[in-house]
Order: structure tokens, then sequence, then C-alpha cells
């Protein structure tokens, strides 16, 4: 709610997302097979905390959280894990944050940044680094708390989209389970 309050549109959510949410979001995720994830906006963590449960210790989990003081509370809650990097960065800097670290690809992108309310360019930024950083039959995970209303805005930058609504959150929302990158997005 303090971050809230303190960034309004960078944060736009006044509660954390439900255990509900969080189990959607990893929902079929193949585990054994995952070599790199990557959270974009994990806020105070309830997306990580379920993420920390299934990780196995050879996948690299990447944490990016722009805000200094949720950044904070988030290293203190999952640093010690060996596996889990939380990185104090902007989504926008994904491809040079993997570069930096050695990642040319990655199975999996998680984001709870509010993107439809971000400016177009940064939206586009963020989500054209992130399916460019994807592997072959990996995915693009966007939570959302207005159900399906966003729907053809990620269906310009990807050919397969799945909506899993999730009632038990406040408010309710879902994500959008994204896959194949379509070169070039159809822009409006
Ligand atoms: C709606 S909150 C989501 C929090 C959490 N994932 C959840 O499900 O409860 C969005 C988060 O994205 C972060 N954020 C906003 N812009 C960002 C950016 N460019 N890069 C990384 N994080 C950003 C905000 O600081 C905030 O913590």
């Amino acid at each position: 709610m303090k971050a809230f309050l303190r960034h309004g549109r960078k944060i736009a959510s006044f509660a954390p997302s439900s255990r509900a949410m969080a189990r959607k979001v990893v929902d079929g995720i193949d585990w054994p097979r995952v070599r790199c994830l990557v959270e974009l906006g994990a806020g105070t963590g309830p997306i990580t905390a379920e993420l920390v449960r299934h990780v196995r210790p050879h996948t690299r989990l990447l944490v990016i959280e722009l805000d200094t003081v949720l950044c904070s509370r988030l290293k203190a809650r999952f640093a010690h894990l060996p596996y889990v990097e939380v990185i104090h960065g902007d989504a926008a800097q994904l491809e040079h944050l993997l570069q930096e670290r050695g990642i040319q690809q990655v199975d999996h992108v998680l984001s709870g940044l509010p993107l439809p309310s971000f400016p177009e360019e940064l939206r586009h930024t963020i989500i054209t680094a992130a399916a460019r950083v994807l592997a072959p039959g990996g995915t693009f995970r966007q939570l959302t708390v207005m159900p399906l209303i966003y729907y053809r805005l990620y269906a310009r930058y990807f050919d397969d989209i799945r909506f899993r609504f999730v009632p038990w959150n406040l408010p309710p929302g879902g994500v959008y389970v994204c896959r194949g990158f379509k070169r070039p997005p159809l822009l409006p």
C-alpha cells in the first residue's frame, strides 16, 4: 500500500497477489526442465514465494524490481537462497541484465508489471525484450486485475494466448500465458 501511494502508475495495485493467483501463474511449468526463469516487478514477493517452492537447485531465478524499498525487502526474504538473484533494476533493461550474467535464453518470463498503465514505448520495449529472450516453447506470463480486457494488447505480440481467470484474488484477476513471438509485432 505504501509503495502504491509512492508510485501509483508503476505499482497499480494496492494489494499483493493472492496464493491462488501465484499458483495460476506458475501452473504448467515443467520444473525439472527449467534452466532460467525471470520475474519482472515482484513487489512484496507473493509470486516469488510460489516460485521458490518449485524451482530446482539447477534453475536460476532472477527477480527484477525497480522500487528500492521493495527490492531490499525481497533481498532480505529471498537472497539467501543460492539459486535466487534479486536485482534492483528496470525491466526495460532485461536484455542487458541477462547479458551481464552471461544468460542468452530464458524459459519463462513472469510479469507482475502494470504494463497497460505504462507509456506505450516503455511497454513495447519490455514486451519485445521479454519475447526476444524466450527459449523455444517458452512463455511470457502476465498478471492482471482486469480480466481479459487487454487480450488484444498481448495478441499484437504473441500468436498463442490463453487467459486463466483467478476469482480468488483481491480484486479478481487472472494471467495471460503467451507463446510464439510475432516478428515484427503488429503495432496499433
Ligand atoms: C502491481 S505490483 C506487482 C507486485 C507482485 N508481483 C504481486 O503480484 O503482488 C508491480 C511491481 O512492479 C514494479 N515495477 C514497476 N516498474 C518496473 C520496472 N520498470 N522494472 C521493474 N519493476 C518495476 C513496481 O515497483 C511494483 O513492485
